[in-house]
Formats: structure tokens, C-alpha cells, sequence
């Protein structure tokens, strides 16, 4: 439970997943900075950003979020990101099944290695795209349910659902 204690600022690691190109990097750019860059380029090892998001009862809490970067070539650095995380966001594209697999790739990953505590969600980015739809609501929300994860479709071109993704982690 990430509320049950009484600080005046909690401290959540965070930790996005994902293949290249779905969008981690402009989802947190959303959220942290409140814009969208259609140019966004390719993340290098990972990189850090934090955002803190006041809470009604005068506490806070400030996510410490670990960007990682999707390229193959990267995938033997994320357990130094998604080790000790309270929070992984697994990311995929809606528009390729591609990407989705990636992230069922992921989520076993996390299951075998990370804290056994961790809370997951499972994020289907790119929604704004969806008359090129390729993996459909019903399908991954079933997956996530299964997986005990959280499922939420997002966009970080519109804004649509993305400080509800992290909105909803603090419902836990
Ligand atoms: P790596 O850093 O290589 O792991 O990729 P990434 O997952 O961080 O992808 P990034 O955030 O760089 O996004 C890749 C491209 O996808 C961006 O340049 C955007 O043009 C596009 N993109 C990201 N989010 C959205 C979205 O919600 N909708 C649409 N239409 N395009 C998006
Ligand atoms: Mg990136």
C-alpha cells in the first residue's frame, strides 16, 4: 500500500518498460512537463525525471521516475532501473501487436526479478490512433487482469489519461 504511511512527502520509484518507439519517454514528458514532442528521439541507456503530485490532505507525493530506453540493444540494463521500483509501467503501442508482445515479455520479466511487492500497470499508449487500432481493449485488459495488473489506455499526444495513470497508482 503506497498511502499506508503518514509522510509528508512519499517517495515512489517508478519504472517505465517497453519496446522503442511506444512512447514512454513522451508520456512522462506529458506528465512532468505538460507538453507533447512529436520529435522526441530515442532514449540512450535511460533517464531520470520526478514529478511531485499534491495530494488533498496536504501530503505529497514525488515519483521518481526511471525512463528506459526500449532498443534491444539496452534490455540488459533495465533490471538496474526496475530493481527496487515500487512501480513499473509496462508500455505498448495499440497499434502494433508487436509491441504488445514486448510487453508480456516484460511482465514475466518482472515476475521472475523484480520486488515481489511491485505494482504493475499495464499501458496501451497511442489511443488517439485508434482507427489503426491492432490490440483491442477487451484483449488487454483481460491480460492485465490476469497479471494482477492495473490497465489503462493512454494518450500523450491528446493528454488523455495520463495523470490518471499515476492518479490511480496512488488508489493502491
Ligand atoms: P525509446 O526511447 O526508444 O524506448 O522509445 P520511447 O518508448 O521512449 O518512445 P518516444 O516517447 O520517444 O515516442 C516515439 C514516437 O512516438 C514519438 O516521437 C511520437 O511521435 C510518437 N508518440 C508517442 N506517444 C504518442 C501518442 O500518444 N500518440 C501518437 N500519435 N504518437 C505518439
Ligand atoms: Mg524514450
Amino acid at each position: 500500500n503506497l498511502m499506508a504511511t503518514d509522510l509528508k512527502c512519499l517517495r515512489v520509484k517508478l519504472v517505465l518498460l517497453g519496446d522503442s518507439g511506444v512512447g514512454k519517454s513522451c508520456i512522462v514528458l506529458r506528465f512532468v512537463r505538460g507538453h507533447f514532442e512529436p520529435t522526441s528521439k530515442v532514449t540512450v541507456g535511460a533517464s531520470f525525471l520526478s514529478q511531485t503530485l499534491a495530494l488533498q490532505d496536504s501530503t505529497s507525493v514525488k515519483f521518481e521516475i526511471w525512463d528506459t530506453a526500449g532498443q534491444e540493444r539496452y534490455a540488459s540494463l533495465a533490471p538496474l532501473y526496475y530493481r527496487g521500483a515500487a512501480v513499473a509501467l509496462v508500455v505498448y503501442d495499440i497499434t502494433s501487436l508487436e509491441t504488445f508482445r514486448k510487453a508480456q515479455y516484460w511482465v514475466k520479466e518482472l515476475q521472475k526479478h523484480a520486488s515481489p511487492g511491485i505494482i504493475m500497470a499495464l499501458v496501451g499508449n497511442k489511443a488517439d490512433l485508434h482507427e489503426s487500432r491492432a490490440v483491442s481493449f477487451q484483449d488487454a485488459m483481460e491480460y492485465a487482469e490476469k497479471n494482477g495488473m492495473f490497465f489503462i489506455e493512454t494518450s500523450a499526444k491528446t493528454a488523455d489519461n495520463i495523470n490518471q495513470l499515476f492518479e490511480v497508482l496512488l488508489e493502491t
